[in-house]
C-alpha cells in the first residue's frame, strides 16, 4: 500500500479508502460489511468514511462494530455531519448546535471516543462560516476530534473558512471531499489548484461514476436489480449524473483500453484517479469484497504517457466554468 500526506498535514492515508456510502449498514449486511473492512485493513487500507446520514445512522453503527475489533492507533476515521437527521429546526445544517449534538452522536454510534477527521458534508448558506469554523475548533479543543474538512464547497468557501479560521487562531480544514473521476473532472480547473496552495488534501469519492465505469451497463440494456443502476433504492443521483447511451458506449472503449493493459475498467479508472497529484485517497465504494479485491489492483497499474492521452480523448476535461 502507498501512503500519501494528508495535504500539508501530518497524517497519512491510504492512497485507497473504504466508504459505506448505500453499502455497509444498508444494502450490505454484517458478515460482508466485515469481510469488506477485514480485506482492506489486510491490504494496509487505514482510511474508512462514513457520515451520519447514510442510511440515518446505521452505516456508522455497523462500521463502528466492525472497526471495534481492529486497533484504533491504525485507522483514520472520517465521519460528517450537515445533512437533516431528525424533523426539528436543529437536527441539519451546520449550526454550532447541530454540529456539537452529531459529533457526541457519531462518536457514540461508532463507539469511539474520538474521530480524526469531522466532515461538513455540504455547504450550509443559512449559517455564518465563522460558526461552523469555531464550532470544529471547538470539538478539536475537546478532543472529540483531531482534523475538519468539507465536501463539495466551492474553492472561494474553503479560502474564506481558512482565513477567518487564520484571524481566530482556529483549526483550518486540512481535507476535502470532492466528486471525482473520468466522468466528472470538475475538480481538476479550481477546487485542486486552490486545495493545493491552502494545503488542503484531497479524499475524492464516486470515482468509478457509481459503477458507470466498470464498462458493466451494455448499450442499449437497461441494468439488472442487482446492480445500483437498477436499484430504484439507490440510482436516483447515478441515473441524474451519468446514465446516458453515451456513457454506456463509452464504458465498452475503456473496457478495451484496460483489456490492453491486462487489467478492467474498474482498475483503471481508480488508478487514473489515484494518479492526480492533488489526491491524497480515492474512496472506494465496493458492495462485496470480489469488488474489493478487483479494485485493489489498481496499485499496480501504471498509466503511461500514451494510455493517458487516450483516455483524455475519450473523457475530455469540461472547459472551466466561464472559460473558453
Ligand atoms: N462526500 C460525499 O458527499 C460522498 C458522496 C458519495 C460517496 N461518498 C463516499 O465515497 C464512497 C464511494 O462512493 P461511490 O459508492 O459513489 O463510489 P463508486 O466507486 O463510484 O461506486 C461504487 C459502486 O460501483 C460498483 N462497483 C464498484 N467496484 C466494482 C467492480 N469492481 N465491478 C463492478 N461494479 C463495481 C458497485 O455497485 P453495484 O451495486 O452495481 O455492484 C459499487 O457499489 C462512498 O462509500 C462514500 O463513503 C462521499
Amino acid at each position: 500500500m502507498e501512503y500519501r500526506q494528508l495535504g500539508k498535514w501530518g497524517a497519512r492515508l491510504s492512497v485507497l479508502g473504504l466508504g459505506s456510502y448505500l453499502t455497509i449498514g444498508f444494502k450490505v449486511g454484517l458478515d460482508e460489511s466485515r469481510r469488506m473492512v477485514h480485506v482492506a485493513y489486510e491490504h494496509g487500507i487505514n482510511f474508512f468514511d462514513t457520515a451520519n446520514a447514510y442510511n440515518k445512522g446505521l452505516a456508522e453503527r455497523m462500521l463502528g462494530q466492525i472497526l471495534a475489533e481492529l486497533p484504533r492507533a491504525d485507522l483514520f476515521l472520517i465521519t460528517k455531519v450537515w445533512a437533516p437527521m431528525g424533523d426539528g429546526p436543529n437536527d441539519r445544517g451546520l449550526s454550532a448546535k447541530h454540529i456539537r449534538e452529531q459529533c457526541d452522536a457519531s462518536l457514540a454510534r461508532l463507539r469511539m471516543d474520538y474521530v480524526d477527521l469531522y466532515m461538513c458534508h455540504r455547504p450550509d448558506p443559512a449559517t455564518p462560516l465563522e460558526e461552523t469554523v469555531r464550532a470544529m475548533n471547538d470539538l478539536a479543543r475537546a478532543g472529540k476530534i483531531l482534523y475538519w474538512g468539507v465536501s463539495e464547497w466551492p474553492a472561494w468557501m474553503m479560502v474564506k473558512a481558512n482565513g477567518i479560521a487564520r484571524d481566530l487562531g482556529a483549526r483550518p480544514i486540512a481535507v476535502n471531499e470532492p466528486r471525482y473521476s473520468l466522468l466528472w473532472r470538475h475538480p481538476e480547473s479550481e477546487v485542486f489548484p486552490i486545495t493545493r496552495s491552502e494545503g488542503i488534501g484531497n479524499v475524492v469519492f464516486s470515482t468509478l461514476a457509481h459503477g458507470m465505469l466498470t464498462g458493466k451497463y451494455l448499450p442499449g440494456a437497461e441494468a439488472t436489480p442487482d446492480t445500483r443502476a437498477g436499484d430504484p433504492d439507490q440510482n436516483a443521483v447515478m441515473r441524474r449524473l451519468y446514465w446516458t447511451e453515451e456513457n454506456k458506449r463509452k464504458g465498452q472503449e475503456l473496457v478495451q483500453i484496460a483489456a490492453e493493459l491486462g487489467t478492467s475498467a474498474a482498475t483503471l479508472a481508480t488508478a487514473w484517479a489515484m494518479r492526480h497529484p492533488a489526491v491524497t485517497s480515492v474512496i472506494l465504494g465496493t458492495r462485496t469484497s470480489t469488488q474489493l479485491e478487483e479494485n485493489l489492483k489498481a496499485l499496480e497499474v501504471q498509466i503511461l504517457p500514451e494510455v493517458l492521452a487516450r483516455l483524455d480523448a475519450l473523457y475530455p476535461t469540461p472547459a472551466p466554468v466561464g472559460g473558453a
